[in-house]
C-alpha cells in the first residue's frame, strides 16, 4: 500500500473520512502520518485516538523554510510517498511543491476553476450560481490551479447561506476525496 501523509489545520473531517476509507482491504493507501500547523487542531486528537501517528509544528517564530523543513522531515521519517491536503489552510512554498512534485493533492470547496481561494460558498451564492461543489486537484505552485482529478456537485437552494451550503458540500467532499484519492493512488 502507498504511504499517505495528510496535512490538516483544524476539524479534520476530510482527514477522518480518508482514515476510515483506509480500513477497507482494497484501499490502495495507508495513513502513515497526520500532520498539522496547529497543535490544537481537533483532527490531531481524533487521529491519535485511533492510533494514527501524528505530528504538530506551529510555524510561529520561525522562517517559513524552517517550518516546512520540519514538516518535510516528519513526512519522510514516516515513509510518506504522497500527501493529501485536507483543510490545510497554509500556502506551501514553491520549494516544497517542487520537492513533492506531482505527489500532493488538495480538496477545494468549489467547482474549480471557479472560486479559487477563500469564501467559496459565499461567492457562489452571491454570483447567483445554481450549483456548487468541491474539487480534488493536484497541487502546483499556482493556488488551487493544478489538474482536477475529480469533482462533486450539489444544488444551491433558495435561502442557502454560506454555512448551509458548506454543510451540503462537505458531505459530498467526504465521499469524493476518498474515492478520488484511491483511484489516483491505484494508477
Ligand atoms: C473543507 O471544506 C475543505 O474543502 C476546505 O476546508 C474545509 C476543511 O474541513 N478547504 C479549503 O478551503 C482549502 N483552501 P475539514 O477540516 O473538516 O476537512
Amino acid at each position: 500500500k502507498k504511504r499517505l501523509g495528510i496535512l490538516i489545520s483544524g476539524r479534520g473531517s476530510n482527514m477522518a473520512s480518508l482514515v476510515e476509507a483506509a480500513a477497507a482491504p482494497d484501499c490502495p493507501y495507508t495513513v502513515a502520518l497526520v500532520a498539522s500547523d496547529k497543535p490544537e487542531a481537533a483532527g490531531l486528537a481524533w487521529a491519535a485516538e485511533r492510533g494514527v501517528p501524528t505530528f504538530a509544528q506551529s510555524p510561529k517564530g520561525m522562517p517559513k523554510a524552517e517550518y516546512e523543513a520540519k514538516i518535510d522531515a516528519a513526512l519522510r521519517a514516516a515513509g510518506v510517498e504522497a500527501i493529501a491536503l485536507a483543510g490545510y489552510m497554509r500556502l506551501l512554498s514553491d520549494d516544497f511543491v517542487a520537492r513533492w512534485r506531482g505527489r500532493i493533492v488538495n480538496i477545494h470547496p468549489s467547482l474549480l476553476p471557479k472560486y479559487k481561494g477563500l469564501d467559496t460558498h459565499a461567492r457562489a451564492i452571491a454570483a447567483g450560481d445554481a450549483e456548487a461543489g468541491a474539487s480534488v486537484h493536484i497541487v502546483t505552485e499556482e493556488l488551487d490551479g493544478g489538474e482536477v482529478l475529480g469533482q462533486a456537485r450539489v444544488p444551491i437552494l433558495p435561502g442557502d447561506t454560506a454555512d448551509s451550503l458548506a454543510a451540503r458540500v462537505l458531505a459530498e467532499e467526504h465521499k469524493l476525496y476518498a474515492k478520488t484519492l484511491a483511484d489516483w493512488l491505484r494508477d
